[in-house]
Order: structure tokens, then sequence, then C-alpha cells
């Protein structure tokens, strides 16, 4: 799939982002579990998120779409999961691969978890070393990466530090340790997003925070989970670097999740001289929401604090873009996660910014970017969803038509994208690569 863009006049107006992806993901591994209904409002239907419940489907769990659109998930308690006829496939979703890697290796069962390319090259020792600490039987291929094969049993309660701050891997070994038979402590080098804590704290686990960590007691049951999942601040983000960029923009994004371990884009931009009003600040079902409002601003470039990169891992992409046509350079390090993404997303946000005539640096773990202006050329997305988005991002505030190729996952994480853009009155051209 490829798009081409060509800037036009101001973004107004106002643009409801999808929902979150990674709660969708938990809310519907947690509910599979959970002993009785649970009842999912503004659940993600995208690639990802359908793909973890195709998933959870096959170990035996049914779900319901009801008359309103909220989900209805048949919860079937925390041992009531079946071995599934085949390899489960989590699409490109490392999120659903390495969450159910967790809890399918406390299973009486065996599992086999498979993706597309792109997840098939993503390393998953990351989590398959952990969960063996707790007696898992897990294998990968000798380079570390999928097929998953897992020979479920009874786990046992371990202390781990894991050497990676990565929300995945937490939660997988927060799921294994639903089952274990002593406590299972987790410890982290810096704290990643914390979706799958607050849903278990809600569905009654004993779940405790520490410092740097969390202890989880083996669980007798959950309370199933009735929420509305907040807007995705990941997909938010597009708007908000596009509307800064574009002269005369202003957009409204209603009902968006704004968790503090999610924020790191709110802080980087404004640090950037962004024009973002946070609004009508409240909870809703333990996560906090808000709506936001940005409007164009002259930005200016940034050292970014590594202690952020955690907290705005998924928004690298488009901030890369943000730094690209700032006044100044910007400087990102401690971000060395983004190579392992969907894509290396640091080569191929590099490379397509270059070639738009921006002036970058690449080091391993981030870039030096030299603020400028772009001009549309052709450039390659990799097949990864938040390069594509970022890059229709840097189309808009370029000098001319800018061709995008490899757009094709968008649907991963935000199937409306192109439709919102046209909303806001951009002109895009689809069309299927040959
Ligand atoms: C996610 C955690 C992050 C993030 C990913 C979603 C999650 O990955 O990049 O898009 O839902 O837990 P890591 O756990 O690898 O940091």
């Amino acid at each position: 799939m490829e798009w081409t863009l060509t800037p036009g006049t101001a973004l107004r107006g106002q643009i409801r982002p999808p929902a979150d992806k990674s709660i969708s993901h938990r809310t519907a591994i947690l509910g599979a579990i959970a002993d009785g209904d649970s009842e999912i409002h503004n659940f993600l239907d995208a690639a990802d998120t359908l793909a973890t419940l195709r998933a959870v489907q096959k170990l035996g769990v049914i779900f319901e779409t009801n008359e309103d659109g909220s989900r209805c998930i048949h919860g079937v308690g925390l041992h009531g999961l079946h071995a599934a006829s085949g390899a489960l496939d989590l699409g490109n979703s490392g999120t659903g691969m390495r969450l159910l890697a967790g809890l399918l290796a406390a299973q009486r069962f065996a599992s086999e978890l498979v993706g597309d390319p792109s997840l098939s090259r993503r390393p998953m020792r990351r989590v398959a070393d952990p969960l063996t600490q707790l007696g898992a039987r897990i294998g990968v291929a000798e380079d570390g990466t999928p097929p998953i094969r897992i020979s479920g049993r009874q786990l046992h309660g371990a202390r781990l530090s894991l050497s990676v701050s990565s929300a995945q891997v937490k939660s997988a070994l927060l799921l294994a340790g639903l089952y274990a038979d002593g406590p299972v402590e987790v410890y982290e080098p810096a704290p990643s997003r914390d979706h799958t804590e607050r849903l278990l704290q809600s569905m009654g686990a004993d779940l405790r925070c520490k410092p740097s960590g969390w202890v989880l007691r083996p669980a007798r049951r959950l309370d199933p989970l009735h929420m509305v999942v907040p807007g995705d601040l990941s997909s938010a983000a597009f708007w908000l670097v596009a509307a800064s960029l574009v002269p005369g923009s202003a957009i409204e994004l209603p009902d968006v999740g704004v968790n503090p371990l999610r924020a790191g884009v709110l802080r980087v931009l404004e640090q950037m001289g962004a024009r973002i009003d946070i609004r009508n600040r409240r909870d809703a079902a333990g996560e906090p929401l808000a709506d936001l409002h940005v409007q164009s601003a002259d930005l200016h470039g940034v050292r970014v604090d590594p202690c952020v990169v955690a907290a705005a891992i998924d928004e690298f992409p488009v901030l890369f873009v943000a730094a690209a046509l700032a006044d100044g350079v910007s400087f990102i390090r401690g971000a060395q996660e983004l190579r392992v993404k969907e894509s290396d997303r640091i080569g191929v946000m590099a490379s397509a910014l270059r070639a738009m005539g921006a002036e970058i640096t690449e080091y391993p773990d981030g870039v030096d970017i030299v603020g400028g202006s772009l001009y549309g050329t052709s450039v390659d997305a990799s097949g990864d969803h938040r390069c594509a988005m970022a890059l229709a991002v840097a189309a808009l505030a370029a000098q001319g038509e800018t061709r995008i190729l490899g757009c094709q996952n968008v649907d991963t994480s935000y199937p409306g994208f192109v439709a919102d853009l046209r909303r806001l009155g951009v002109a895009v051209g689809t069309r299927r690569a040959a």
C-alpha cells in the first residue's frame, strides 16, 4: 500500500483518536481469564487487537459484540482455557505475542505462537528468559525470534530484575505470576506503562507497588471488567505534531488517555514550544483521561531527557518529524529500543527524513536532528504503521508532493487514519502496490 500526500490548508476540526491499543489487548486477555462476563466499551477494532482476540478465541473463550458496539467477553476463569488446535497467529503484534507467552507458560497444555514477517524478526528471549526463571518451558528460534513454543506447567514464585524496561515483558511475568506457587516480584530499570497493573488491581488481584517494581501474589479468581477504553495517546500524537507544524491549525482530541507513564510525548512537545491545552482531566476505570486541544506553534529543538524515553517510546517516529521541522538541533539518546520495534525505527525514519532533506546523525541509541525544511519525495515506511503515519505528518509540512511506500500495516493501530486525514481536508491518494 502506498499513499500520496500534498500539503494543503490549515488542519482544523475534531478528531477522535482510536481506542488505546495497549489497554485493548489487556482487556481481551484479562477478560478471558476473569470469573464471569466483562463488558468493554470502545475496544480497539484494529488488526493487532483483533489478532489477540482471535488467539484468545482459539483458547476457548467466547466474545460477542453487543448492540451498542461494546464487547462482551465471557471469561472462563483462571483455569478454564483449553489448548488451541493449531499455532496462535499474532500477526504484527508484539504485545499480543509477549503477553500471551506469559499467560500460556502457566497453563497445563502446550502452545505455539507465530507472527507475520515483521514480528518473526523481533527479539523474544527478553520474555522467554525471565519466564524460564519462573520454571517455564519455553523455546524460541536459535536467533531468539518467534515461533515461541511453550510446554505449559506449574510455575514458581521468584524475584526478577529486568535488564530492559518493557511493559510487555513485565506484563507477561505478571500474567504468569497469577498462577505461580508463590509471590512473583518484577523490578525494572525505569518504570514502563502500568496498564496491566491498573487492570489487575481493579480485578481484585493482590498486586503491590514497590520502589522500582511490583509484587504479585498468586490469584484465586479475578473479577470481570466493566470499562470504557480511553483514546490512544500514541495515535493522537500524529495530530499533536501535525497541528503544531501546519500554520493556522487547531485540532481538538477528546477522551484521550494521559497515563503519566505514556505521556512523555506531551512533555517533549511542550519543551519544544508546542501549544497543547490539556482540559477536563478525569479518571475512567482507573486510567487518567483528558481532552487535548492543540494549535500551531513555532517549535524549537530539544534535548530529550533519557528519563522520558520509556514514556514516549512509540511516539519517536513522529517526534523525529517534529525535530526535523523545528528551529535548531534536537538530541535524542537512550532510545535503542526503537531498533527492535515493528521496524528499526531509527534507521527507517532517518533514511526517509534524509531523503526529504533533513540533516540527521544516527547513533545506536538515538539521533541528532538539525531542524530545517523538508521537501516531498518518495520514501519508504518499511511496513511499519507508526513510521507510515509519521511520514504522512512530515508530508503535510513539506514542500511538494510526498509518496510513502510500505503503508500496508497502518490498520495495526489506526484503521481510520487516512479517513481522518481526509476529514481534515488533506488530499491523500492511496494505491495498492502491485
Ligand atoms: C507496549 C509496550 C511497549 C510499546 C508497545 C506496546 C505494551 O513495548 O512499544 O507498542 O502494550 O505493553 P515494550 O514493552 O517492548 O517496551
